[in-house]
């Protein structure tokens, strides 16, 4: 695991901040097995499946990893009564995460949000993500031109990401085009806190496009890949997409828009047509090359069909070498004086007096901060696990409750410690291995609770030590949260009876 965690690791409850795009028909359960088993975070492309596949396939990821996952869901091309039985399957099944694109639905947002589930929108300028926040998304995917598959806006990604990451106050990631370790990098630098990758997990052993659509991404040259709206059918109309360069691109299969259909495929009885949006998978026959063979502009870089794992192992490893962040194995290993101090002595200087007027030094803050980010963090991907152990038992949204409380204050200690010059700590609490060996989840609530006890005896210690106005605030609104979540699982954890 490296160090290049954000806060949307805690939200999301990966250890990497490279999520799987939920790709129609590529993105299955081994792909977004092996994508959140590494550490990131896959997405099931479920876009027009049934509600029985869907149940399926999230039933194939939990079988092969007890990490969390989502779905990706397209309401625009999907007929209505369908759409209605897929949020009901992906809140039935309690999946921590949908993924929504295309056309903002304030009423699916509202739904899933309601259902307890993480809700990112994928848009491709400002204003869809401001409209997108409004609506209740708890993150926004900036989707630059760049991207393969459906391309929602006309803005690069370098220009779309920091304007995002100025206008809203959720967190961004950034999608279109990132293929390597220095995409993720520059993504970070803009200011998103992590990357949708959707070709380049494409290319790997365990996605579910056709081995003609993973060679010919190899295959790519840098800049050749074609933004089009020539594939449409099954989609609304105008929507643009960006794919390779084939005979239909180049105009050599008629009109696009022409009534007549022509079978040029067929996927288990299901015939695919000539323009349509479908593009090559592993159970299909037919025409491949007249198929949408979806592509993001970082094609032209990919020249290995690695596993999904050793894809993001590779990102993560280039990305963490061209920050200059220490892996924790590393860190761990060595002398703790030889992980690099990213501080300057500048950092210090607000600091200077406070330890004689009692006040905690810089050093003894970011040191506590830590401690508790750590101990949040372990806290947030415990309930996030427990809240599904739970399925529709009497702990289910106890844990929910907490586990959106200890994201949001993995996130707040994350910026504390970078506004004091710190490196937020990576690591995640030895109370997690601790909770998850307890089978019983009433035992686990009463153990979480234990925790929460330890995190409300360290603020309380820490509190009148902190001159910040700010951090103060934060600190002592973390406070009260732990004690009334305290309160609240005792309710839950022993009823009261009746006399
Ligand atoms: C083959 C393919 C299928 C895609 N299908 C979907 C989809 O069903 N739903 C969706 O929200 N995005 C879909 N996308 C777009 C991705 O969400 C994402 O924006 C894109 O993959 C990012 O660009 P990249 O491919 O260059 O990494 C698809 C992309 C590709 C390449």
């Amino acid at each position: 695991m490296a160090t290049l965690r954000t806060p949307v690791c805690d939200l999301l409850g990966c250890d990497v901040p490279v999520v799987l795009a939920g790709m129609g028909g590529v993105a299955r359960a081994d792909l977004v097995a092996a994508v959140s088993a590494a550490g990131g975070f896959g997405f099931l492309g479920m876009v027009r499946e049934s509600a029985e596949r869907i149940h399926g396939e999230i039933a194939a990821v939990r079988e092969a990893t007890t990490r969390e996952f989502g779905v990706n869901l397209i309401p625009a091309a999907t007929d209505p009564d369908l759409l209605m039985s897929e949020l009901a399957a992906v809140i039935v099944e309690r999946v921590a995460a949908v993924t929504l694109f295309w056309d903002l639905r304030p009423e699916v947002v509202r739904r899933l949000r309601e259902a307890g589930c993480l809700v990112l929108c994928q848009v491709g300028s400002v204003r869809e993500g401001q409209e997108a926040q409004a609506a209740g998304a708890h993150i926004a995917i900036a989707q630059g031109i760049e991207a393969g598959g459906h391309v929602r806006g006309l803005t690069p990604l370098a220009e779309l990401v920091p304007a995002m990451v100025a206008r809203l106050g959720i967190p961004i990631l950034a999608a279109g085009g990132i293929v390597n370790g220095a995409g993720l990098a520059a993504a970070l630098g803009w200011g998103a806190q992590g990357v949708v990758i959707g070709t380049g997990f494409l290319a790997t052993r365990e996605s579910f496009a056709h081995d003609y659509h993973k060679r010919r991404i190899l295959e790519a040259k840098p800049g050749e890949t074609v933004h089009t709206e020539v594939f449409h059918v099954n989609w609304p109309r105008g929507a643009a997409v960006r794919v390779l360069p084939n005979s239909v691109t180049q105009g050599e299969r008629g009109d696009a828009f022409a009534d007549e259909r022509v079978v040029i495929g067929e996927e288990a009885g299901r015939p695919i047509h000539l323009f349509s949006t479908d593009s090559p998978l592993r159970n299909m026959t037919g025409d491949f090359e007249a198929m949408a063979l979806y592509a993001g502009e970082g094609a032209g870089l990919i020249k290995t069909l690695p596993s999904a794992a050793e894809r993001l192992d590779i990102i993560v490893g280039e990305a963490t070498k061209i920050l200059g962040i220490p892996s924790v194995a590393r860190a761990q290993d060595e002398d703790e004086k030889r992980v690099p101090e990213f501080r300057s002595p500048a950092c210090a200087l607000p600091y200077a007096g406070d330890v004689y007027m009692g006040f905690a030094s810089q050093d003894e803050l970011l040191a506590g901060l830590n401690e508790l980010l750590e101990a949040e963090r372990a806290g947030a991907r415990i309930t996030l696990q427990s809240a599904r152990d739970a399925g529709d038992g009497p702990f289910a949204d106890l844990f929910r409750a907490i586990q959106r409380d200890e994201a949001r204050w993995c996130a707040l200690l994350h910026g504390h410690v970078k506004a004091l010059g710190g490196n937020p700590s990576p690591m995640m609490g030895a109370f997690y291995g601790k909770a998850m060996a307890i089978g019983d989840l009433r035992e686990r609530v009463a153990y979480v609770n234990r925790g929460q006890g330890w995190v409300v005896r360290k603020l309380r210690d820490l509190l009148p030590r902190v001159r910040d106005d700010r951090l103060h605030g934060d600190l002592g609104e973390m406070l009260r949260s732990h004690e009334a979540n305290i309160s609240l699982a005792n309710m839950v954890e022993t009823p009261k009876h009746e006399n």
